[in-house]
């Protein structure tokens, strides 16, 4: 594993069910650095789940949460190596993605087919406030993919498990050959 130069922090992206948590965990035990979501983040600072604060303040107020809570982590103090996952849509929003680019932090986007992805979230039966139907999915998906596209690395997910997937991430950002998996 290279450790000299680094990047001093991966952004995990992507839209709902494509693995940006469960990668990022298998990635932290990897390369041994911290792994944080930033729903979780949110959460924390507003004192109510995801859930609610959709349900009481509606996506608007989500949004700005969202924003919050990643301008407060890319200036926190001590920026130590790290994983971040982020929320399906934070990548999409315009004034994050370039808060990322002007931190000048690596963007993963973990990238599969809208089918495959509506399948996970079934699979995991979390609730999430814009998941909606499959043609709903499809349609957000859709409208949001150009933006993913947009980041500096894509890894395709498509039919792979989480090691695979994490393996193929640090190796795309020179952290560790694909065979130590
Ligand atoms: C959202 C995805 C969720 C969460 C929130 C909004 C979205 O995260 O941030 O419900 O806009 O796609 P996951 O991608 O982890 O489900």
């Amino acid at each position: 594993m290279r450790r000299s130069g680094s990047p001093p922090a991966v952004f995990l992206v992507g839209f709902m069910g494509a693995g940006k948590t469960s990668v990022g965990r298998v990635l932290s035990r990897r390369l041994g650095w911290p792994f944080e979501d930033l729903d979780d983040r949110i959460q924390a600072r507003e004192g109510r789940t995801i859930e609610e604060i959709f349900r009481n303040s509606g996506e608007a107020e989500f949004r700005r949460a969202e924003n919050r809570a990643l301008r407060a982590l890319l200036t926190a103090p001590g920026s130590i190596p790290r994983i971040v996952a982020l929320g399906g849509g934070a990548f999409a929003q315009p004034e994050n993605a370039q808060l990322l680019a002007r931190a000048a932090v690596p963007v993963v986007f973990l990238d599969g087919p809208a089918e495959e992805l509506f399948r996970r979230c079934e699979q995991e039966g979390r609730e999430r406030p814009l998941k909606g139907d499959a043609k709903q999915f499809r349609e957000l998906y859709d409208r949001r993919r150009p933006a993913y596209l947009a980041a500096s690395w894509r890894v395709d997910t498509s039919g792979k498990d989480v090691n695979t997937v994490a393996a193929e991430v640090a190796c795309s950002l020179g952290l560790g050959s694909e065979q130590d998996s």
